[in-house]
């Protein structure tokens, strides 16, 4: 039998996923890791964790399966996107990596932006500078550490430094290059004016390659540790969102991925780079070769959930406290929820942005509130549906919604409804990891393409349609939408109070 493996290094957990050729998944082994808070606001990891969690993760998935390692015929990596992997010369790391959720960089935003020019900056690379990517990553590390910078020869993402374990070649994927905002979107490859700007040497930047591109093979170190067979292909894959996307088949124009986990992210794949002139929807490549992306991210919206659970209804299951909510008429008797808790992207890029209840009255019980987050966080992902409409992609036929909190029919109607489309599920439920086996398999040929991979393994489970509540929500809306700029001056001077407590 082939076999394919695909690996997540994520934010929290390296997921090993074995698939056969027909799309089965046969074993899925995932080690855990934390995160480091060295300040408020910043976020770093060492990438030890990410091969040490690598390393047990295929043994495990291996030994559990009974699949004999000279089955596998490739391998795909995915993972975190833009954090910032440092090596010196002899491939060593010489600080723990700064994390795609760290919100240290706004000065070095602001930096980029007066090199560049914003229009420029988002002409080039299709984004504006946001904290949570790349380059503001490497240029706060040059202002605050310049003992480190001076020593740096190699800069890294998160899953690539997992393929340097793996293969000893330094190399990255498209999707991923283009997260860091160093890359020419249009050309998918690094950019020489960011990089001259930003007076960034290129020759510290490996070569990209695209999402199903064979970047290096298992090198004998990597099979002793691993017990994978030395020489296996290894592909380029992609970042987390474009391999989730490849996992669902939202790899052609038309079809919108909807992602809610921690995040929500809605993801539409183009044939040509598309902008949003602001740059308030991200445009990075795709994972499949010669295609790109438009995404909103929405940082806190199965995230809201989590900490409204565990703060108001700690211990409480997710079911036990979704259950009375069927009885909250839309729109939660008045009551608006606004997901902002970790800041936002998408449609504000503002680390300074705030949850909020708005309209609450003894009225309401803990099931409004419950209903109102979930609402709040619909609502949120509606933002990114209209960028999308306002930028030309008025043609989405068909969204496909995965992760947890799509498990909730009670959510996903909720969405259908705010979003006014039908939401399909599907049978592929196990994420990047998926969408990265599924390039690996592509890769060394057993797939012609993507596209004829995704039609042979994916079906469609489910559908949801807009219901009657769409009409309530229609209204709800444009009170939304008035929320963040009426109350952006209150989060900004919050925020400021808090710096000096
Ligand atoms: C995408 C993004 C997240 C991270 C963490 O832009 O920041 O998806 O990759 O998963």
């Amino acid at each position: 039998m082939n076999c394919f493996v695909g690996i997540d290094a994520s934010t929290t957990a390296t997921k090993a996923l074995l698939m056969s050729a027909d799309g089965e998944v046969l074993g899925v082994a995932s080690s855990e890791y934390s995160y480091e808070t060295p300040r408020p606001m910043w976020t770093e990891q060492h990438p030890d964790l990410w091969w040490q969690a690598t390393v047990e993760s295929i043994r495990r998935v291996l030994a559990e399966s009974g699949v004999s390692p000279s089955e596998v015929k490739g391998v795909g990596l995915t993972g975190q996107m833009h954090g910032l992997v440092l090596l010196d010369d002899d491939g060593q790391v010489l600080r723990p990596a700064i994390l795609w959720n760290d919100q240290r960089t706004g000065a070095e935003c602001d930096e980029i932006r007066q090199r560049l020019g914003k229009e420029r900056l988002i002409q080039i690379t299709g984004n504006d500078a946001l904290t949570g990517f790349t380059a503001p990553k490497i240029l706060w590390v040059k202002n605050n550490e310049p003992q480190i910078f001076e020593r740096v020869r190699h800069i890294l993402l998160p899953k690539d430094y997992v393929r340097y374990k793996l293969t000893g070649e330094y190399a990255t994927d498209k999707a991923g290059g283009a997260g860091t905002l160093l890359f020419d979107l249009e050309k998918r490859d690094w950019s020489k004016a960011v990089l001259e700007a930003l007076e960034i040497d290129p020759a510290w930047l490996p070569p990209t390659f695209e999402g199903t591109a064979v970047t290096g093979y298992i090198s004998p170190q990597a099979a002793e540790a691993t017990g994978l067979v030395a020489g296996t292909p290894v592909v380029g894959g992609g970042g987390d969102q474009s391999a989730q996307a490849v996992g669902v088949g939202a790899v052609e124009p038309g079809i919108v991925a909807l992602t809610l986990g921690t995040s929500g992210v809605v993801f539409a794949s183009t044939n040509e780079p598309f902008i949003e002139p602001e740059g308030r929807l991200h445009a990075f490549c795709h994972a499949v070769p010669g295609r790109w992306h438009l995404m909103g991210v929405m940082l806190s919206a199965g995230g809201s959930l989590r900490w409204y659970r565990d703060t108001l209804a700690p211990g409480v299951d997710f079911d036990t406290l979704l259950a009375p909510v069927a009885e909250v008429p839309p729109g939660s008797e008045g009551l608006l929820y606004l997901p902002y808790l970790t800041g936002e992207r998408t449609p504000y890029p503002d680390p300074l942005a705030r949850g909020a209840f708005v309209g609450l009255t003894v009225r309401h019980t803990r099931a409004h509130l419950t209903r109102a987050v979930l609402e709040g966080v619909a609502f949120g992902l509606r933002d990114s549906f209209e960028l999308m409409k306002e930028v030309g992609l008025a043609d989405i036929t068909q969204v496909r919604v995965s992760g947890g909190g799509a498990r909730s029919p009670l959510w996903r109607q909720i969405m259908a409804d705010v979003l006014g489309v039908e939401l399909v599920t599907v049978n592929t439920t196990e994420g990047a990891a998926y969408g990265a086996a599924v390039l690996a398999a592509t890769g060394v040929g057993a797939f012609s393409d993507v596209d004829s991979a995704c039609a042979a393994i994916i079906r469609l489970t489910g559908r949801t349609a807009p219901g009657p509540a769409r009409a309530a929500y229609q209204q709800l809306y444009p009170l939304y939408r008035d929320l963040y700029p009426a109350l952006r001056p209150s989060f900004n001077a919050i925020a400021r109070v808090g710096e000096q407590m």
